[in-house]
């Protein structure tokens, strides 16, 4: 494999390319790299780069010297895989890299182009880039830290670089998991013990321990990597054990009112029904309808009664495995206590609004670390009417950032919100190929 480095500053990578697993890959013939100095292609007393044009005061490679360095590698090595870093590409991640290494082992020559300034002219870009690459949403001086970070990750996915491959193949991120925990001897370090499962030599059960910390880790930490999986069943069941007991209430008292006074709210199947279904697709465990009101209760307890116990089972299974997870509770405090008692632990209670709230710390919906690191149940709380009132958002934890679109509209019925605020708190949305339409 050639690879050619395209760079202002060759110095930086001279010790990089001669250390560790890197070293030894050129050693061995495995890999040459060709360092190519771009200032070394400027006409004599001639500067590599010029000021933007239009207004603006950065300084751009010039496009002349960015051909002359590409046009020659290839003349030299056979037409490259050009990868221009820039913070504007696509970021690198683990299935990038795992999917880009076999297209660019077929090529047998990789083109890495790193530039400084304000970065190269846009058209150069345009016309040579396969793929533009970010090393993540900032700015650096320069893509040679990117260029060597993507050299160090493709290069373990290349045949007789990394001793074993197996180890390429469990680490973090090559699949839904981090990895799990690891040590080493001494036994007992700064007090700090090995687990006894790990010292026991049962290799089945080590297996598992390591299975389910690594779902632990993963859930805890980076649930917006594990959720972007396909996962299979097994893996959602690990993943579901690491999630914490989810719960969600929808409130017909102290809610407030269109005229501004505090009261209660009619109950509507509707919402029985929509929000039971969104509950179970996304695995809460109950959903409690609350109301003090006797006749209001009657009316879902016919219904929950059907749906439960009754015609509704054989009538439509679906619904009743839906409707099963449904409880009937007065208050506020009630559905609190209800969890407290079912799990051992109060939940950590997190209100909803179309509106924003100060003095409640909000959640972004990427901020499950934040929550499930307390190791405590969850509750999310529902409101009818306009909204929770003071006295239920004063009882709340958290509350979670509006669902908003790009429009000026922010009228979402209850039962909608409910589906849209399960779904990017609980649910899984998959990615695809990382290279498809990015590639050129
Ligand atoms: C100062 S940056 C230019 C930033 C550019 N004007 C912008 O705002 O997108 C100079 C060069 O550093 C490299 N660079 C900086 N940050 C990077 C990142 N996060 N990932 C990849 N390359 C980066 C790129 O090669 C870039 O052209």
């Amino acid at each position: 494999m050639n690879i050619s480095l395209l760079t202002l500053f060759p110095k930086l990578y001279e010790p990089f390319l001669q250390a560790s697993l890197i070293g030894r890959a050129h050693q061995s013939g495995t890999i040459n790299t060709d360092l190519v100095n771009l200032l070394d292609l400027t006409e004599p007393k001639k500067r590599i780069d010029s000021p933007t044009v239009g207004p603006g005061t950065g300084m751009l490679i010039k496009p002349e010297i960015m051909q002359k360095a590409i046009e020659s590698q290839e003349s030299a090595h056979g037409k490259a895989y050009k990868i221009f870093f820039s913070p504007q590409g696509k970021k690198i991640d683990q299935q990038l890299l795992k999917e880009l290494a076999p297209v660019i082992q077929q090529q047998k020559h990789m083109m890495l182009v790193a530039s400084r300034y304000e970065g190269i002219d846009t058209r150069v870009e345009e016309e040579y880039a396969d793929l533009v690459l970010s090393l993540g949403d900032f700015v650096l001086m320069g893509g040679d830290i990117p260029a060597m970070a993507f050299l160090e990750g493709i290069l373990r996915y290349m045949p007789g670089i990394v001793g074993k491959s197996e180890s390429v193949e469990k680490d973090s991120f090559t699949g839904p998991w981090v990895d799990y925990p690891e040590y080493t001897l001494p036994v007992e370090w700064k007090g700090r013990k090995i687990p006894e499962i790990v010292q026991s030599g049962n290799h089945k059960a080590i297996e598992d321990w390591r299975s389910e910390q690594a779902a632990q880790k993963t859930v805890l930490n980076h649930f917006q990597w594990l959720r972007s999986w396909a996962l299979t069943d097994d893996q959602k069941q690990l993943a579901k054990k690491a999630i914490p007991a989810h719960y969600m209430v929808l409130m017909h008292d102290q809610m407030r009112l269109k005229d501004g006074r505090i009261g209660t709210t009619s109950v509507t199947t509707m919402d029985i029904h929509d929000i039971a279904r969104s509950c179970r697709t996304f695995g809460v465990k109950n959903y409690f309808i609350s109301t003090p009101l006797v006749d209001q209760g009657k009316i879902v307890q016919t219904l929950l009664d059907f749906w439960q116990g009754g015609e509704g089972i054989d009538y439509n299974s679906h619904r009743h495995q839906a409707v099963k997870n449904v409880r009937l509770v007065k208050s506020f405090e009630d559905t609190v206590k209800t969890i407290e008692k079912q799990e051992g632990k109060k939940p950590i209670v997190i209100a909803t609004s179309a509106q924003k709230h100060e003095n409640i710390p909000v959640l972004a919906f990427s901020d499950q670390d934040k929550v499930w690191n307390l190791d405590r149940p969850v509750l999310i709380v529902l409101g009818t009417a306009y909204g929770l009132s003071d006295a239920i958002l004063e009882q709340c934890d958290y509350i979670l950032a509006p669902i908003e679109g790009f429009s000026d509209f922010n009228h979402l019925s209850v039962r909608s919100a409910a589906g849209i605020i399960l779904d990017r708190w609980l649910g899984i949305n998959q990615r695809y190929s990382q290279l498809a339409n990015v590639e050129k």
